[in-house]
Protein backbone atom coordinates (compact mmCIF):
# COMPACT_ATOMS: atom_id res chain seq x y z
CA UNK A 1 0.00 0.00 0.00
CA UNK A 2 0.81 3.87 -0.57
CA UNK A 3 2.20 4.62 2.80
CA UNK A 4 4.12 1.53 3.36
CA UNK A 5 6.46 2.84 1.07
CA UNK A 6 10.07 3.87 1.11
CA UNK A 7 10.50 7.44 0.35
CA UNK A 8 12.86 7.86 -2.51
CA UNK A 9 15.70 8.63 0.08
CA UNK A 10 15.14 5.61 1.42
CA UNK A 11 13.83 6.42 5.03
CA UNK A 12 10.91 4.77 5.85
CA UNK A 13 8.56 6.45 7.97
CA UNK A 14 6.37 4.65 11.18
CA UNK A 15 3.22 2.91 11.15
CA UNK A 16 1.22 6.01 11.10
CA UNK A 17 -1.06 5.53 8.34
CA UNK A 18 -2.63 1.86 9.34
CA UNK A 19 -6.46 1.14 8.38
CA UNK A 20 -8.66 1.96 11.36
CA UNK A 21 -7.79 -0.36 14.22
CA UNK A 22 -10.69 -1.46 16.65
CA UNK A 23 -8.37 -1.00 19.81
CA UNK A 24 -5.52 1.70 20.78
CA UNK A 25 -3.43 2.15 23.72
CA UNK A 26 -2.33 5.88 24.29
CA UNK A 27 0.36 5.36 26.54
CA UNK A 28 2.43 9.07 27.47
CA UNK A 29 5.62 8.36 29.73
CA UNK A 30 8.13 11.23 31.82
CA UNK A 31 11.66 10.33 31.80
CA UNK A 32 13.01 11.13 34.81
CA UNK A 33 15.93 12.82 35.20
CA UNK A 34 19.17 11.16 34.82
CA UNK A 35 17.59 8.33 32.48
CA UNK A 36 17.68 10.14 29.18
CA UNK A 37 20.13 7.74 27.80
CA UNK A 38 18.14 4.50 29.30
CA UNK A 39 15.19 6.54 26.78
CA UNK A 40 17.57 6.74 23.79
CA UNK A 41 18.69 3.21 24.07
CA UNK A 42 15.16 1.97 24.26
CA UNK A 43 14.18 3.94 21.09
CA UNK A 44 16.12 1.35 18.67
CA UNK A 45 14.06 -1.79 20.70
CA UNK A 46 10.10 -0.77 19.65
CA UNK A 47 10.36 -2.28 16.69
CA UNK A 48 11.84 -5.41 18.06
CA UNK A 49 9.57 -5.40 21.09
CA UNK A 50 6.33 -4.65 18.58
CA UNK A 51 7.67 -7.56 16.36
CA UNK A 52 7.41 -9.57 19.40
CA UNK A 53 4.65 -9.58 20.35
CA UNK A 54 2.63 -8.88 16.46
CA UNK A 55 4.34 -11.95 15.22
CA UNK A 56 2.18 -14.19 17.48
CA UNK A 57 -0.74 -13.11 15.66
CA UNK A 58 0.14 -11.57 12.34
CA UNK A 59 -3.53 -11.05 11.19
CA UNK A 60 -4.50 -8.59 14.32
CA UNK A 61 -1.71 -5.87 12.67
CA UNK A 62 -0.59 -5.16 15.79
CA UNK A 63 1.13 -1.36 15.22
CA UNK A 64 2.88 1.44 17.68
CA UNK A 65 3.88 4.79 16.74
CA UNK A 66 6.56 6.45 19.06
CA UNK A 67 6.81 10.19 19.65
CA UNK A 68 9.24 12.09 21.77
CA UNK A 69 8.39 15.22 23.31
CA UNK A 70 10.50 18.88 23.12
CA UNK A 71 12.26 18.38 26.47
CA UNK A 72 13.44 15.04 26.31
CA UNK A 73 14.81 15.70 22.79
CA UNK A 74 17.21 18.67 24.11
CA UNK A 75 17.65 16.35 27.09
CA UNK A 76 19.12 13.14 24.52
CA UNK A 77 20.33 14.93 21.79
CA UNK A 78 22.83 18.11 21.01
CA UNK A 79 21.25 17.90 17.49
CA UNK A 80 19.21 21.10 17.02
CA UNK A 81 15.32 20.06 17.74
CA UNK A 82 13.20 19.71 14.49
CA UNK A 83 11.76 23.23 14.17
CA UNK A 84 8.29 22.18 14.79
CA UNK A 85 9.13 20.15 17.91
CA UNK A 86 8.34 22.44 21.03
CA UNK A 87 6.16 22.15 24.24
CA UNK A 88 2.04 21.74 23.70
CA UNK A 89 0.84 25.86 23.16
CA UNK A 90 -1.57 26.39 25.64
CA UNK A 91 -5.21 27.68 24.07
CA UNK A 92 -6.73 29.85 26.61
CA UNK A 93 -10.07 31.23 25.54
CA UNK A 94 -12.38 33.27 27.37
CA UNK A 95 -14.63 30.05 28.19
CA UNK A 96 -12.65 26.69 27.96
CA UNK A 97 -8.68 26.31 28.09
CA UNK A 98 -6.99 23.55 26.25
CA UNK A 99 -3.84 22.54 28.69
CA UNK A 100 -0.82 21.85 27.89
CA UNK A 101 0.40 18.93 30.07
CA UNK A 102 3.71 17.17 30.75
CA UNK A 103 5.13 13.68 28.21
CA UNK A 104 8.56 12.68 27.26
CA UNK A 105 7.27 9.62 25.02
CA UNK A 106 4.16 8.99 23.52
CA UNK A 107 3.28 5.17 22.43
CA UNK A 108 0.03 5.36 20.07
CA UNK A 109 -0.39 1.42 20.43
CA UNK A 110 -2.95 -0.17 17.21
CA UNK A 111 -4.50 -3.68 16.70
CA UNK A 112 -7.21 -5.48 16.18
CA UNK A 113 -7.26 -7.22 19.54
CA UNK A 114 -6.74 -5.56 23.09
CA UNK A 115 -4.82 -8.08 24.48
CA UNK A 116 -2.15 -7.33 21.70
CA UNK A 117 -2.08 -3.92 22.73
CA UNK A 118 -1.81 -4.60 26.32
CA UNK A 119 1.25 -7.10 25.57
CA UNK A 120 3.21 -3.98 24.33
CA UNK A 121 2.44 -1.68 26.52
CA UNK A 122 3.23 -3.79 29.36
CA UNK A 123 6.47 -4.82 28.15
CA UNK A 124 7.38 -1.20 27.11
CA UNK A 125 6.23 -0.54 31.07
CA UNK A 126 8.93 -3.44 32.04
CA UNK A 127 11.67 -2.41 29.79
CA UNK A 128 11.63 0.95 31.36
CA UNK A 129 10.08 0.72 35.03
CA UNK A 130 12.40 2.48 37.31
CA UNK A 131 13.29 5.37 34.28
CA UNK A 132 10.00 6.99 33.71
CA UNK A 133 6.66 7.47 35.10
CA UNK A 134 3.60 7.41 33.51
CA UNK A 135 2.16 10.54 32.65
CA UNK A 136 -1.34 9.07 31.58
CA UNK A 137 -2.94 5.75 29.70
CA UNK A 138 -5.98 5.26 27.87
CA UNK A 139 -7.55 2.45 26.60
CA UNK A 140 -9.09 3.41 23.24
CA UNK A 141 -11.61 1.32 21.46
CA UNK A 142 -13.96 1.62 18.15
CA UNK A 143 -17.66 2.69 18.90
CA UNK A 144 -20.83 1.69 16.76
CA UNK A 145 -20.15 2.71 13.42
CA UNK A 146 -17.04 4.87 13.93
CA UNK A 147 -18.85 6.94 16.17
CA UNK A 148 -17.74 8.99 19.26
CA UNK A 149 -19.28 8.76 22.46
CA UNK A 150 -21.40 11.66 21.72
CA UNK A 151 -23.09 9.67 18.74
CA UNK A 152 -21.20 11.18 15.45
CA UNK A 153 -19.32 9.41 13.19
CA UNK A 154 -15.76 10.70 13.46
CA UNK A 155 -13.08 10.52 10.43
CA UNK A 156 -15.06 11.07 7.43
CA UNK A 157 -13.23 13.65 6.18
CA UNK A 158 -9.88 12.22 6.86
CA UNK A 159 -7.62 12.66 4.38
CA UNK A 160 -6.90 9.29 2.47
CA UNK A 161 -3.70 7.26 0.12
CA UNK A 162 -1.75 10.00 -1.31
CA UNK A 163 -3.60 12.73 0.50
CA UNK A 164 -2.44 11.49 3.61
CA UNK A 165 1.35 10.67 2.73
CA UNK A 166 0.95 14.03 1.82
CA UNK A 167 -0.95 15.21 4.82
CA UNK A 168 1.79 13.80 7.63
CA UNK A 169 5.10 12.66 6.39
CA UNK A 170 7.98 15.61 5.53
CA UNK A 171 9.30 15.11 2.39
CA UNK A 172 12.97 15.54 1.26
CA UNK A 173 11.85 18.32 -0.75
CA UNK A 174 9.94 19.85 1.82
CA UNK A 175 13.41 20.68 3.63
CA UNK A 176 13.60 24.63 3.36
CA UNK A 177 16.89 26.34 1.21
CA UNK A 178 17.59 27.92 4.91
CA UNK A 179 17.16 24.49 7.07
CA UNK A 180 19.60 23.32 9.33
CA UNK A 181 20.01 20.40 6.78
CA UNK A 182 21.25 23.05 4.20
CA UNK A 183 23.10 25.19 6.53
CA UNK A 184 24.99 22.31 7.98
CA UNK A 185 27.34 22.76 5.30
CA UNK A 186 28.20 26.34 6.52
CA UNK A 187 29.05 24.27 10.19
CA UNK A 188 27.13 23.41 12.99
CA UNK A 189 26.20 26.58 14.76
CA UNK A 190 24.72 28.48 11.76
CA UNK A 191 23.01 25.06 11.71
CA UNK A 192 22.45 25.07 15.30
CA UNK A 193 20.79 28.59 15.00
CA UNK A 194 18.75 28.52 12.50
CA UNK A 195 16.83 25.38 13.39
CA UNK A 196 16.63 26.60 16.99
CA UNK A 197 15.25 29.54 16.36
CA UNK A 198 12.97 27.86 15.04
CA UNK A 199 13.91 29.80 12.03
CA UNK A 200 12.13 27.24 9.34
CA UNK A 201 8.24 27.40 9.59
CA UNK A 202 5.90 24.68 8.57
CA UNK A 203 6.92 22.03 6.69
CA UNK A 204 10.30 22.87 6.00
CA UNK A 205 11.56 20.87 9.00
CA UNK A 206 15.60 20.56 9.29
CA UNK A 207 16.37 17.15 7.54
CA UNK A 208 14.28 14.49 8.58
CA UNK A 209 12.44 12.87 5.50
CA UNK A 210 9.79 10.70 7.02
CA UNK A 211 8.78 12.00 9.81
CA UNK A 212 6.13 13.64 11.38
CA UNK A 213 4.28 15.90 14.50
CA UNK A 214 1.50 14.32 16.44
CA UNK A 215 -0.74 16.35 18.94
CA UNK A 216 -2.94 14.36 21.56
CA UNK A 217 -5.47 15.35 24.04
CA UNK A 218 -7.51 13.93 26.14
CA UNK A 219 -11.54 15.03 26.41
CA UNK A 220 -14.12 14.05 28.99
CA UNK A 221 -17.68 14.69 28.12
CA UNK A 222 -20.74 15.82 29.98
CA UNK A 223 -23.10 13.32 28.61
CA UNK A 224 -26.16 14.74 30.63
CA UNK A 225 -25.57 17.80 29.30
CA UNK A 226 -25.24 16.78 25.76
CA UNK A 227 -28.32 14.22 25.94
CA UNK A 228 -30.26 17.52 27.25
CA UNK A 229 -29.99 18.78 23.39
CA UNK A 230 -32.30 17.84 20.29
CA UNK A 231 -30.73 16.39 17.43
CA UNK A 232 -30.99 19.39 15.42
CA UNK A 233 -29.04 20.98 18.24
CA UNK A 234 -26.46 18.40 18.52
CA UNK A 235 -26.61 18.64 14.59
CA UNK A 236 -26.05 21.92 14.42
CA UNK A 237 -22.83 21.81 16.86
CA UNK A 238 -21.22 19.67 14.58
CA UNK A 239 -22.44 20.74 11.07
CA UNK A 240 -23.26 17.34 10.01
CA UNK A 241 -26.59 14.71 10.55
CA UNK A 242 -26.24 12.59 13.05
CA UNK A 243 -27.46 9.46 11.75
CA UNK A 244 -26.21 9.71 8.24
CA UNK A 245 -23.23 11.54 8.62
CA UNK A 246 -24.21 13.66 5.69
CA UNK A 247 -22.41 17.16 6.04
CA UNK A 248 -24.84 20.74 6.66
CA UNK A 249 -25.01 22.69 3.51
CA UNK A 250 -22.08 25.23 3.54
CA UNK A 251 -24.70 28.21 4.15
CA UNK A 252 -26.84 25.83 6.86
CA UNK A 253 -23.77 25.37 9.08
CA UNK A 254 -23.05 27.50 11.85
CA UNK A 255 -20.29 30.08 12.35
CA UNK A 256 -19.23 28.00 16.03
CA UNK A 257 -19.60 24.32 14.77
CA UNK A 258 -17.15 21.98 14.69
CA UNK A 259 -16.69 21.39 11.05
CA UNK A 260 -16.28 25.27 10.44
CA UNK A 261 -13.65 26.02 12.83
CA UNK A 262 -11.76 23.02 11.70
CA UNK A 263 -11.97 23.61 7.65
CA UNK A 264 -9.00 25.55 7.40
CA UNK A 265 -7.05 27.03 3.59
CA UNK A 266 -4.20 28.34 3.08
CA UNK A 267 -3.32 31.41 1.12
CA UNK A 268 -4.01 29.81 -2.13
CA UNK A 269 -7.17 28.48 -1.21
CA UNK A 270 -6.11 24.75 -0.50
CA UNK A 271 -7.27 22.69 2.30
CA UNK A 272 -5.05 22.32 5.17
CA UNK A 273 -5.52 18.41 6.33
CA UNK A 274 -4.83 16.89 9.35
CA UNK A 275 -4.80 12.56 9.89
CA UNK A 276 -6.78 11.79 12.71
CA UNK A 277 -7.92 8.80 14.68
CA UNK A 278 -9.48 9.49 17.70
CA UNK A 279 -10.90 6.84 20.00
CA UNK A 280 -13.85 6.43 22.59
CA UNK A 281 -12.56 5.71 26.07
CA UNK A 282 -14.64 5.72 29.29
CA UNK A 283 -15.59 4.32 32.80
CA UNK A 284 -19.35 3.90 34.15
CA UNK A 285 -17.79 3.73 37.87
CA UNK A 286 -16.31 7.13 37.56
CA UNK A 287 -18.49 8.75 35.04
CA UNK A 288 -16.14 9.11 32.83
CA UNK A 289 -17.02 9.29 29.02
CA UNK A 290 -14.27 10.48 26.70
CA UNK A 291 -12.32 11.04 23.51
CA UNK A 292 -9.17 10.46 22.98
CA UNK A 293 -7.71 12.69 20.00
CA UNK A 294 -4.84 12.09 18.29
CA UNK A 295 -3.77 14.01 14.88
CA UNK A 296 -0.68 13.56 12.60
CA UNK A 297 0.60 15.91 10.49
CA UNK A 298 3.56 17.27 8.57
CA UNK A 299 3.21 20.86 8.99
CA UNK A 300 1.64 20.62 12.66
CA UNK A 301 1.01 24.98 12.62
CA UNK A 302 -2.22 22.98 11.09
CA UNK A 303 -3.14 21.43 14.31
CA UNK A 304 -2.48 24.53 16.29
CA UNK A 305 -4.42 26.59 14.17
CA UNK A 306 -7.16 24.57 14.64
CA UNK A 307 -6.96 24.12 18.22
CA UNK A 308 -7.29 28.43 18.12
CA UNK A 309 -10.16 28.61 16.35
CA UNK A 310 -11.65 26.06 19.01
CA UNK A 311 -10.75 27.40 22.00
CA UNK A 312 -10.47 30.98 21.16
CA UNK A 313 -12.43 31.04 18.49
CA UNK A 314 -12.76 32.55 14.79
CA UNK A 315 -13.75 35.12 14.98
CA UNK A 316 -12.01 35.83 18.68
CA UNK A 317 -15.30 34.87 20.84
CA UNK A 318 -16.86 32.35 18.44
CA UNK A 319 -15.37 28.78 20.04
CA UNK A 320 -16.31 25.48 19.39
CA UNK A 321 -19.48 24.91 20.31
CA UNK A 322 -18.70 20.78 21.30
CA UNK A 323 -16.22 22.42 23.82
CA UNK A 324 -19.63 23.73 25.97
CA UNK A 325 -19.56 19.61 26.38
CA UNK A 326 -16.28 18.72 25.90
CA UNK A 327 -13.06 19.53 28.51
CA UNK A 328 -9.48 19.37 27.62
CA UNK A 329 -7.59 17.39 30.28
CA UNK A 330 -4.21 16.69 28.36
CA UNK A 331 -2.44 18.17 25.89
CA UNK A 332 0.70 16.80 24.34
CA UNK A 333 2.74 17.50 21.10
CA UNK A 334 5.82 15.08 20.24
CA UNK A 335 7.91 14.58 16.72
CA UNK A 336 7.39 10.96 15.36
CA UNK A 337 10.51 10.89 13.48
CA UNK A 338 10.80 8.00 10.69
CA UNK A 339 11.59 4.13 11.48
CA UNK A 340 15.45 4.63 10.48
CA UNK A 341 15.31 7.33 13.13
CA UNK A 342 13.58 5.30 15.67
CA UNK A 343 16.47 2.27 14.79
CA UNK A 344 19.70 4.82 14.92
CA UNK A 345 19.05 7.99 16.49
CA UNK A 346 23.14 8.96 16.55
CA UNK A 347 23.32 7.41 13.07
CA UNK A 348 20.78 9.39 11.31
CA UNK A 349 21.98 12.52 12.88
CA UNK A 350 25.24 11.91 12.31
CA UNK A 351 24.31 10.94 7.94
CA UNK A 352 22.15 14.28 7.93
CA UNK A 353 25.50 16.49 9.40
CA UNK A 354 23.15 17.40 12.37
CA UNK A 355 25.52 16.07 14.93
CA UNK A 356 25.50 13.59 18.12
CA UNK A 357 23.46 12.32 20.45
CA UNK A 358 24.34 12.00 23.71
CA UNK A 359 24.14 14.54 26.75
CA UNK A 360 23.37 18.25 25.63
CA UNK A 361 25.51 20.20 26.32
CA UNK A 362 25.29 23.19 24.14
CA UNK A 363 21.55 23.48 24.27
CA UNK A 364 19.54 25.75 21.70
CA UNK A 365 16.62 27.25 22.81
CA UNK A 366 13.41 26.72 21.11
CA UNK A 367 10.34 29.15 20.92
CA UNK A 368 9.76 30.96 24.02
CA UNK A 369 6.19 29.00 24.89
CA UNK A 370 5.25 28.70 28.43
CA UNK A 371 4.98 24.69 28.45
CA UNK A 372 2.78 24.80 31.04
CA UNK A 373 4.00 22.39 33.02
CA UNK A 374 2.54 23.26 36.39
CA UNK A 375 -0.43 22.12 34.77
CA UNK A 376 -1.33 18.74 36.62
CA UNK A 377 -2.65 15.80 34.20
CA UNK A 378 -5.85 14.69 35.18
C1 LIG B 1 -14.30 16.55 12.08
C2 LIG B 1 -15.38 14.84 16.48
C3 LIG B 1 -11.66 17.33 18.36
C4 LIG B 1 -10.28 18.49 13.89
C5 LIG B 1 -14.94 15.91 13.13
C6 LIG B 1 -16.17 15.18 13.00
C7 LIG B 1 -16.46 14.68 14.23
C8 LIG B 1 -15.43 15.12 15.14
C9 LIG B 1 -17.64 13.82 14.62
C10 LIG B 1 -17.00 15.02 11.71
C11 LIG B 1 -16.62 13.85 10.87
C12 LIG B 1 -15.20 13.83 10.40
O1 LIG B 1 -14.86 14.40 9.36
O2 LIG B 1 -14.40 13.25 11.11
C13 LIG B 1 -14.48 15.38 17.38
C14 LIG B 1 -14.52 15.21 18.82
C15 LIG B 1 -13.47 15.91 19.34
C16 LIG B 1 -12.78 16.52 18.24
C17 LIG B 1 -15.55 14.38 19.56
C18 LIG B 1 -13.05 16.09 20.78
C19 LIG B 1 -13.88 16.25 21.76
C20 LIG B 1 -10.97 17.87 17.31
C21 LIG B 1 -9.78 18.67 17.45
C22 LIG B 1 -9.39 18.98 16.18
C23 LIG B 1 -10.35 18.40 15.26
C24 LIG B 1 -9.11 19.03 18.76
C25 LIG B 1 -8.21 19.77 15.68
C26 LIG B 1 -7.28 20.30 16.44
C27 LIG B 1 -11.25 18.05 13.03
C28 LIG B 1 -11.18 18.21 11.58
C29 LIG B 1 -12.36 17.67 11.06
C30 LIG B 1 -13.10 17.17 12.19
C31 LIG B 1 -10.04 18.82 10.79
C32 LIG B 1 -12.78 17.62 9.58
C33 LIG B 1 -13.39 18.93 9.17
C34 LIG B 1 -13.82 18.90 7.73
O3 LIG B 1 -12.96 19.01 6.86
O4 LIG B 1 -15.02 18.71 7.47
N1 LIG B 1 -14.51 15.88 14.43
N2 LIG B 1 -13.40 16.17 17.06
N3 LIG B 1 -11.29 17.73 15.98
N4 LIG B 1 -12.41 17.41 13.34
FE1 LIG B 1 -12.93 16.85 15.21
Amino acid sequence: TVWQQAFPDGKSPQRVLVPPSPYAIFLVLTVRPGFESTAKDFLSEIAGLTRTVGFRSREDDLSCVTGIGADLWDRMFTAPRPSDLHPFIEQRGDVHTAPSTPGDLLFHIRARRMDMCFELARLIGDALDGAVDVADEVHGFRYFDERDILGFVDGTENPEDQGAVDAVFLHPDDVAEDSALDSAEAGPDVAAAAAGAGAVPGNGAPGYPGSTYVIVQKYTHDMSGWDELSVEEQEAAFGRHKLSDVEFAEEDKAPNSHLVLNSIEDEDGNDREIVRDNMVFGSVGAEEYGTYFIAYAADVTTTEQMLENMFIGDPVGTYDRILDFSTAVTGGLFFVPSQDFLDDPDGELTEAGLGIGGAASAKVDGPDIDNGSDVDPA
